[in-house]
């Protein structure tokens, strides 16, 4: 694994978004795996302006997503498809068919998993997966148990210790590890235990993140307090 350090979330955000810009201009056609939450918005926002300033082209990109949240569409504002909209796809010249989100309003939960393994192993897999890391070591909604799954899953999560499980759907290993570079991005202090732990190992499904070791091309950009520990 590689790691990068950057001074802050700006720094963070500009190497991160650098990269997917090198990968779009090299590979107009490629497959960028996206990833919600806090931590990608400033990249995002860097690719934006990437798309103004330099005419970063993605006419010919295709995009899938880690996760959605069950039971939410599109135009629900808590759905990562809303987020997606609002935080990069209606800002650049991305196809709206070539941009995937797990279905979370699907009744077919099975089906709508198994298309969702089958729609990227149809593409090739993804040339980059951006993901982030929860506190707990998460990687999309693959959360803390005692095995990873590998296929696309729906799973119960607590958004809160109070609160009643949701549920999401989200990638499981195999379709994240169908890229050919994972960039994991973390800011804050309230990561830094959760990414020494991925970095000292030992590969445990109790810190799902741990089982980035096994994949041949990992970079973690992360804010140097979210390296303190290392
Ligand atoms: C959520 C998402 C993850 C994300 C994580 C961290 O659980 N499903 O994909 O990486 O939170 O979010 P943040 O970037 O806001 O810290």
């Amino acid at each position: 694994m590689q790691i990068v350090s950057c001074v802050d979330y700006a720094d963070m955000s500009r190497k991160a978004a650098r990269i997917i810009a090198a990968q779009v201009q090299l590979k107009p056609q490629c497959v960028l795996g996206l990833a919600t939450g806090s931590t990608p918005v400033g990249t995002y926002k860097e690719l934006i302006r990437f798309h103004r300033n330099e005419e970063l082209d993605f006419s010919n990109v295709t995009t899938v997503n880690l996760d959605e949240y069950y039971g939410l569409g599109p135009e629900h504002e808590q759905s990562y498809r809303y987020f997606m909209q609002h935080n990069l796809f209606n800002y650049v010249n991305i196809p709206p068919e070539n941009t995937h989100v797990p279905d979370g309003l699907t009744r077919d939960v099975a089906r709508t998993c198994a298309e969702y393994d089958n729609l990227v192993a149809s593409l090739g897999g993804t040339d980059i997966q951006l993901v982030g890391i929860g506190d707990n070591g998460h990687i999309a909604f693959n959360e803390p148990s005692a095995v990873f799954v590998a296929d696309t899953h729906l799973v119960d999560f607590f958004a809160s210790e109070a609160d009643v499980p949701r549920q999401a759907i989200t990638m499981g290993m195999r379709s994240i590890f169908s890229a050919k570079l994972i960039l994991l991005l973390a800011s804050g202090p309230n990561k830094a235990s959760a990414i020494a732990g991925m970095l000292k190992g030992p590969i445990d499904p109790q810190l799902p993140a741990s089982i980035l070791h096994l994949h041949p091309n990992v970079m973690v950009i992360a804010v140097k307090e979210a390296l303190a520990l290392v």
